[in-house]
């Protein structure tokens, strides 16, 4: 076709046609692109498992959180329901409360809500990302009031708070570092927001920076020193065993990521690529390696026993019927790797408090493949305090050289 006709062509009814098919096609390109964008930052920022109450509907709120001399508040409906959820907001709102922490009618957020790690996403990133936000199914739930003392009731108290410990802001890249680096920088202190539970906090409860990453106790948890120290932290691990560990929720010699870890890896990590695994992995290898006080004791080799568990104490006879089922006398799996928990730091760990949480809770984990691999809580089911403490103590001596106390045990036991 001469350039003539092809002109002739575009002014004629079919040409427009064709024309607005091909500018709308552009349109659904870029929505399905700004979508993905969207979902992809919502999974790496585990938005999911903050907002959705257990068995509830996905995004609905509700919920609690329970803060140490605080109360009890809950995570917010953040669904498109224009009543009960964020339907309403503009754009703009939404991006607002992200990253400052300020909904709409200068409503100060408690900084349960990682605002200030969400304000390292751009405005155009959070944008994309309640784009996606805005297609999921709407929910009528309304959470239940916050319990909170005296004066933490009061929100505008966050307007102190955010002056000391607030948002910080996305930054350029670091030119003397490479780009996986960076990326890998992004995304722990962004949407990871591993600090909030990995960093222990300040006396006005922000995050401590000089002790970045080094341990914390945090919805009756402790999520342990993840600082390249090879002692008190993970120093001691290849990149491959971290790598797996991020994005299956298991490495070899390390056990199975658990409870709280367990739902970060269900909801968030499980979807990133694998080359932002390696980043945040390049990353966390760079980090200041902290001491901390809370090193494992060595873990036993079991040398084959016949596959057997002792039996000379009341933990172990414990074992044999409530845990061997699914964990052999060697701490691997019967039905699945998953369940191999030989080398977990939960084993080793000298306070046996991450041990008789999951014991008492259960855990559940879903990984890559979309498998969910669960174990079973065992408080309130028929075993007393005393059982529980017998097969932790148990668990302790039998797979590491940890020194459980009874005193210690009993506190985790409390602690939720
Ligand atoms: C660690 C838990 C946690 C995570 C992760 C989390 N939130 Fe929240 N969010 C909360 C809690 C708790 C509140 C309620 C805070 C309050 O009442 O002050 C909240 C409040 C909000 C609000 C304010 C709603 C309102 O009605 O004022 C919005 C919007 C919000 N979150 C969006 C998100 C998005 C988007 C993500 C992911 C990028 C996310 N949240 C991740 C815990 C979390
Ligand atoms: C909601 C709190 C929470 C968040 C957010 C969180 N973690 Fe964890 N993490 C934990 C807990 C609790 C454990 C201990 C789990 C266990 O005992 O099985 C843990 C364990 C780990 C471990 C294993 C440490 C060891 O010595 O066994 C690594 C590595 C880790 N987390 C990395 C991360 C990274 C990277 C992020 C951010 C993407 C992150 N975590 C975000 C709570 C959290
Ligand atoms: C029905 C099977 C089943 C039973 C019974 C069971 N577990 Fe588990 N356990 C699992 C699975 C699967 C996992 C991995 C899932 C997870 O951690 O979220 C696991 C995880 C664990 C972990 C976490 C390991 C880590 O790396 O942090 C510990 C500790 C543990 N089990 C101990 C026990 C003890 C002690 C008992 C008995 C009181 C027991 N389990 C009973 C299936 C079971």
């Amino acid at each position: 076709m001469s350039r003539f006709s092809h002109a002739r062509a575009l002014l004629t009814g079919s040409g427009l046609a064709t024309l607005a098919l091909l500018s709308s096609l552009n349109t659904a390109r870029a929505d399905s692109a700004v979508l993905a964008r969207g979902e992809y930052l919502a999974r790496a920022s585990d938005c999911e498992a903050c907002h959705t109450a257990p068995g509830g509907v996905p995004f609905a709120g509700g919920r609690a959180f329970n803060v140490p001399g605080m109360g009890v508040l809950y995570s917010s409906n953040i669904t498109p329901d224009p009543k009960h959820g964020i339907g309403k907001w503009t754009d703009e709102e939404f991006t607002r409360s992200v990253r400052e922490g300020i909904s709409p009618g200068w409503k100060h957020l408690y900084p349960a809500m990682p605002y200030p790690a969400y304000a390292r996403m751009s405005p155009a990133e959070v944008k994309d990302l309640r784009a996606w936000l805005a297609t999921v199914p709407k929910s009528a739930n309304t959470p239940p009031a916050n319990r909170l003392r005296f004066p933490f009731s009061i929100r505008a108290i966050m307007i102190g708070w955010n002056l000391l410990n607030g948002p910080r802001s996305s930054y350029p890249d670091d030119p003397s570092k490479s780009a996986e680096w960076n990326r890998g920088r992004t995304l722990v202190e962004g949407p990871g927001h591993c600090a909030d539970c990995h960093s222990p906090r300040t006396l006005t409860s922000g995050l401590s920076t000089s002790r970045a990453f080094a341990g914390n106790t945090i919805n009756g948890l402790r999520a342990y020193n993840i600082t390249p120290d090879r002692t008190s932290g993970i120093g001691g691990w290849t990149d491959e065993a971290l790598a797996q560990y991020l994005a299956t929720g298991h490495a070899d010699g390390h056990g199975t990521a658990s409870a709280d870890m367990a739902e970060v890896i269900t909801y968030s990590l499980r979807h990133l690529t694998p080359g932002d695994i390696r980043a945040m992995v390049t990353y966390l290898r760079d980090l200041k390696p902290v001491a901390s006080d809370d090193a494992p004791a060595p873990s036993r080799v079991i040398v084959s026993n016949n596959g057997t568990v002792p039996q000379n104490t009341r933990g172990g006879r414990l074992f044999v019927s409530a845990c061997a089922g699914c964990h052999l006398a060697d701490g691997s799996g019967r039905q699945t790797p998953y369940a191999n928990i030989a080398g977990a730091r939960s084993l080793s760990a000298n306070d046996g408090h991450n041990l008789i949480r999951i014991i008492m809770d259960g855990s559940s984990l879903t990984t890559r493949d979309g498998s969910t691999h669960a174990m079973p809580g065992f408080a309130g089911g028929g075993y007393s305090r005393k059982d529980l403490t017998d097969i932790t103590s148990f668990v302790m001596t039998h797979f590491t050289e940890a020194t459980p106390s009874e005193a210690a045990l009993n506190k985790a036991m409390d602690a939720k």
